[in-house]
């Protein structure tokens, strides 16, 4: 038994991409079609269970507008997890996302679990393959899922497989 566990992650990305579009949905099962951008960052807790015990969720929803970046380090800061999103619509936001696990490789816990996520898969025009984003996974130790805060399709997941990585450690 492992009362009391407690686990910061951050979500990260470029702005737009759905990042509180993501925690809205888990944390209220909902979706807004024109949420407004996030000034800085603010923390969501979510309780989940993992196995047999229960455990608490801080969640960094930060902003992704450039003006916020210099911000970030501080969200990041003692996080054990990190979601990295980009649009797959959006091969600037995937690019960023890249730059984005480069950084917290780089200034981040030194073995905190990032997980990629491909969002808005409910969206037909999709400009950044699949595959590609795999391969970098793959290539830089990390999980990948592709998600929609729209319909909900592999949104909990997501944050089930994170919090899983860290109780592993
Ligand atoms: P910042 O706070 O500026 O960093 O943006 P964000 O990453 O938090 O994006 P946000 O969740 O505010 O979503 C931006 C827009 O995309 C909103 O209008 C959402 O309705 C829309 N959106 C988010 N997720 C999805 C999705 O899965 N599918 C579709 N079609 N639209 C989405
Ligand atoms: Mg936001």
């Amino acid at each position: 038994d492992q009362p009391n566990l407690d686990y910061k992650i951050v979500l990260l990305g470029d702005s737009s991409v759905g990042k509180s579009s993501l925690v809205f949905r888990l944390s209220k099962n909902r979706f807004c079609e024109n949420l407004e951008p996030t000034i800085g960052g603010l923390c969501v807790i979510q309780n989940i269970e993992i196995g047999e015990s229960e455990v608490k969720l801080k969640i960094w929803d930060t902003a992704g507008q450039e003006r916020f970046h210099s911000l970030t380090p501080l969200y990041y800061r003692g996080a054990k997890g990190a979601i990295i999103v980009y649009d797959i619509t959006n091969s600037e936001s995937y690019k960023r996302a890249t730059d984005w696990i480069l950084e917290l490789r780089e200034n981040g816990e030194q073995d905190a679990k990032i997980v990629l996520v491909g969002n808005k898969i409910d969206l037909e025009r999709k400009v950044v393959e699949d595959t590609t984003a795999q391969k970098f996974a793959d290539k830089n130790d990390l999980h990948f899922f592709t998600t929609s805060a729209k319909t909900g399709e592999g949104v909990n997941q997501v944050f089930f497989v994170l919090a899983q990585l860290i109780s592993q450690m």
